[in-house]
């Protein structure tokens, strides 16, 4: 993509479903057994049409199209995930819980999916073998059977969003009832839980750090919606901030985005809330401001990437702590490509403003770091090209046109 910066952005765009809620409830369909979920608001993304192939792979039918998804799922099930596609997206650890509590076997080759660091899946495994699940390691897959599930008290050691997940749709099928302690509280946990709810399975507590799921014998056919994407509708307000423009993003509740209103606010942005609209705008550069990212409802790491990029043009310094992945600050070394200022101490970036960025050619590293790095492109002067694209695909749908509908100069090579 080659960007020419220094256009204002200006206007509204429509929020799409949220990538990080489609894929959990997509994989819950595997808990239904000859019967049916249909989804609205599925967003059009790599990640949704990987997530399709694996079901499909699976056994299970999913139709797709206009954000409308018909999920068909037969009696019989393979249980054996196809290394291809799950190398290709960390998500695809998600079939784990629900195979194991629909077919009582799984074998799943451990993730891929972007460099974020190690990213293992050891709570989900600890999880699954506290209720009974055999789980063995070898030649880089996980072999894993259960006869039923039991349901069990488990403490997380972190809240993570895809344990909490796994485990939530590991109890839906077990015997008896399971406590999940220090679970996430991520919006998208709480879409899940609306789901099961959906599919006949109690679920209590969901975004709160106590979630209590009571196993049923079968889950019920359903029809659900996804909620919002908080993560892109942040990345379209920063696009306006960045830009000295005045962006609206429609179709978002705003709690959802709450702590990083605030931290833009406090950067010096205006920010206006109307119903299920947020318009942020600024007519000067942002002051630099302290940011950690933490679990919900902290300031999430998605947005951290795109974040940086407008403080790299702030007045002062901003100090970033990435704490809850451990290598997800690579994209300093393609921000610094075009004039920013930035220093890594462990896992603290200090980014202090300039005054203008240079466009250059970088390249994408993972889905958050491509977004930010088209955000600066767009701030910067001259031109800017992004490599790798195939990143940014896989979490924003419709992005060139959504940015030139705000007034953005891109052009997509092939
Ligand atoms: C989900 O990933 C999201 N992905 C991520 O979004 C998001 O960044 C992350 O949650 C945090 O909010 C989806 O929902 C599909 P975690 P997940 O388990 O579930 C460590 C995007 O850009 N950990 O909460 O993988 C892990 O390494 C993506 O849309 C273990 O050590 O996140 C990380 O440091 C990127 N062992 C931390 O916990 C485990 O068993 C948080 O991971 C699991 C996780």
């Amino acid at each position: 993509m080659i960007i020419r910066g220094g256009t204002s952005l200006c206007g509204m765009v429509d929020v799409q479903g949220a990538k990080n809620a489609a894929l959990p409830v997509m994989a819950a369909s595997i808990l239904l057994k000859g019967k049916k979920l249909t989804l609205k608001r599925v967003p059009d993304l790599y990640d949704i049409h990987t997530m399709s192939d694996l079901l499909r792979h699976i056994g299970i039918t999913v139709k797709f199209k206009n954000n409308f998804m018909e999920i068909d799922v037969p009696d019989e099930l393979n249980w054996d995930a196809p290394a291809e596609l799950v190398r290709k997206m960390r998500a695809s650890s998600l079939v784990l819980g629900p195979l194991l509590a629909r077919c009582g076997k799984a074998i799943l080759p451990l993730p891929g999916g972007c460099v974020l660091g190690s990213r293992p899946i050891d709570f989900h495994l600890k999880g699954l073998t506290k209720m009974g699940a055999e789980i063995d390691l070898n030649r880089g897959s996980v072999y894993a059977s259960a006869g039923k599930l039991k349901g069990e008290r488990i403490i997380l050691d972190y809240p993570s969003v895809g344990a909490t997940e796994n485990l939530m749709m590991a109890a839906a099928l077990a015997h008896g009832v399971t406590f999940i302690e220090n679970a996430a509280l991520e919006p998208e946990i709480v879409n899940l839980a609306n789901v099961l709810r959906l599919m006949g399975i109690p679920v209590k507590g969901d975004g709160t750090p106590t979630i209590r799921i009571t196993g049923v014998p079968e889950a019920n056919s359903a029809e659900a919606e996804v909620i919002p994407d908080r993560i892109e509708a942040a990345t379209y307000l920063i696009a306006g901030i960045i830009t000295k423009g005045s962006v609206t993003v429609r179709g978002i509740d705003s709690g959802l985005i709450d702590a990083i209103l605030l931290k833009l606010e406090e950067a010096g942005a205006s920010i206006e809330i109307m119903l299920d609209e947020v318009t942020a705008k600024c007519a000067g550069p942002l002051n630099g401001v302290p940011v950690k990212t933490m679990p919900y409802p902290g300031f999430p790491t998605d947005s951290q990437p795109q974040l940086m990029a407008a403080l790299s043009l702030a007045l002062g310094t901003s100090v970033i702590n990435e704490s809850v992945f451990d290598s997800r600050l690579l994209h300093i070394n393609e921000f610094k490509k075009m004039g920013a200022k930035i220093e890594l101490q462990d896992s603290t970036a200090i980014v202090t403003g300039v005054s203008k960025l240079i466009g250059t050619e970088v390249r994408a590293s993972n889905l958050r770091a491509g977004a930010a790095l088209i955000i600066m492109g767009l701030a910067a002067e001259g031109e800017t090209v992004v490599n790798d694209l195939c990143h940014v695909w896989r979490g924003y749908e419709g992005l060139p046109e959504k940015l030139r509908s705000l007034g953005a100069n891109i052009e997509l090579l092939d």
